[in-house]
């Protein structure tokens, strides 16, 4: 593979900096103006002002890209989403315009259940291929690693189908996926009556045996009305770490349950939605090193009034990601550019803050900072390159994708060749 030159990035947005971000540095970008890169293999050689990387004798052998002024980040980094469902679920859409709630479709039938349904009666290879198709949607929207959970299978057999599509999704296409283990998604049917006996099947073999497969880093649960209390959501996240996978949890989405506070309890990663957070669990997060991932898109697609107090987190000095939490529920994009447009208008968060939030604190988030988030020497040559002048306008071009080149790993794969 021949060196690559990129020039022509009118702002090149390197996000280099400390990690995570809080407060006033989150939305530092790093920006060059009339930046470079110079990437060798899979990763970054060099990367600041063009005349400067031109310079370098590298830089004089290398083939040449040349974007002709665009604004070019570090790929996305969605740190949330459900990716192995066979269908959507367009009905319950209607049904929520038409005045249901999400709680009501659930209780009917619906809901997560009826997805998990379709997952147990859908083969490894149809899902593979409904998958496949949405992860090049992903990295035509900019994303170039993401997180990606199982939780629609909720027996044995359907949640090792999951993760071993996942496992091999990852080798076998370009982008980076990371794996989360949700066997606590909710009470699968078969125990509806026991609760309590499902948890000890997730502790007592579930849990010990993804760890032991090595079939995930982290260990989520849905703690929340309708699925999990705090008392069970911390012994299987409890568990999870002794077994050496990492919690992240969904916590305060529709009801304030205490579940932040357990996030920062059991030191997650993540804590994610937080639509119902208290001035408390504020913070007690901000003394944490628990990332807040906020999820607009659930709000916007159920139409709620309520989005998460993005404001109040990032100036308590929270850190703060961004995700799709793409599923077929509650948030069906695959497209982070809106994330970042309803992160502006409905979180009040800037563009800066934004961008941040959606690159080098979801790596944060994953574990991943030291390769992905940001454009700094030794990462990987993760790019997403924008046809806008100003990186204000990613967000502000809502609904609109302006993203023309993705790079993963030192290779183009958006537009594909
Ligand atoms: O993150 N909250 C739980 N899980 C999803 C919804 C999944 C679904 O409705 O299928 C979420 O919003
Ligand atoms: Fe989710």
């Amino acid at each position: 593979m021949p060196d690559w030159l990129i020039t022509g990035c009118s702002e090149l947005l390197t996000l280099r900096g400390p990690v995570p971000r809080r407060g006033r540095g989150l939305g530092e970008l790093g920006i060059v103006r009339d930046g470079a890169l110079l990437v060798r293999n899979d990763r970054i050689l060099a990367v600041g002002e063009r005349r400067k990387v031109e310079r370098l004798g590298a830089a004089r052998r290398a083939e040449k890209l040349d974007f002709g002024g665009r604004v070019v980040l570090p790929g996305f980094v969605d740190s949330h989403t459900h990716l192995i469902f066979p269908t959507s679920r367009a009905e319950e859409y209607e049904q929520r315009i038409l005045g249901k709630t999400y709680q009501e479709i659930a209780r009917a039938g619906g809901g997560i259940g009826a997805t998990v349904r379709a997952v147990r009666c859908t083969s490894e290879k149809t899902l593979s291929e409904c998958a496949s198709a949405r992860l090049r949607e992903f990295a035509a929207h900019g994303t170039t690693t993401l997180e990606a959970k199982s939780g629609y299978g909720l027996n044995w057999k359907n949640e090792l189908k999951i993760l071993s599509i996942l496992q091999q999704l990852h080798q076998d296409q370009p982008l980076d996926i990371v794996q989360t283990f949700l066997g606590a998604h909710i009470v699968p049917p078969e125990f509806r009556k026991r609760p309590e006996t499902f948890v000890d099947l997730l502790v007592r073999a579930w849990i010990p045996a993804v760890a032991t497969a090595g079939l995930a880093a982290f260990c989520d649960v849905f703690c929340d009305r309708g699925a999990f209390t705090v008392p069970q959501a911390r012994r299987i996240l409890q568990t999870a770490r002794a077994c050496g996978l990492v919690p992240r949890i969904h916590a305060e989405q529709f009801s304030r349950t205490g579940a932040a506070r357990l996030a920062v309890e059991v030191q997650a990663a993540s804590a994610d939605h937080l639509d119902k957070i208290g001035r408390d669990d504020i913070r007690a997060l901000a003394l944490s090193n628990v990332v807040c991932t906020l999820l607009p898109g659930c709000s916007f697609h159920l139409g709620a009034p309520e989005y998460a107090p993005a404001r109040a987190l990032i100036d308590a000095g929270v850190i703060v990601a961004l995700a799709t939490d793409f599923n077929p529920g509650t948030s069906p994009t695959v497209s982070m550019p809106m994330i970042l447009s309803l992160a502006c208008t409905q979180l009040r968060m800037t563009p800066a803050e934004a961008l941040a939030a959606a690159t080098i604190n979801p790596a944060y988030s994953l574990r991943q900072h030291g390769r992905v988030g940001s454009l700094e020497v030794g990462k990987y040559a993760d790019l997403a390159a924008f046809d806008v002048a100003d990186y204000r306008e990613i967000p502000y071009y809502f609904g609109v994708n302006l993203c023309k080149m993705t790079m993963k790993r030192g290779v183009v794969i958006t537009p594909r060749s």
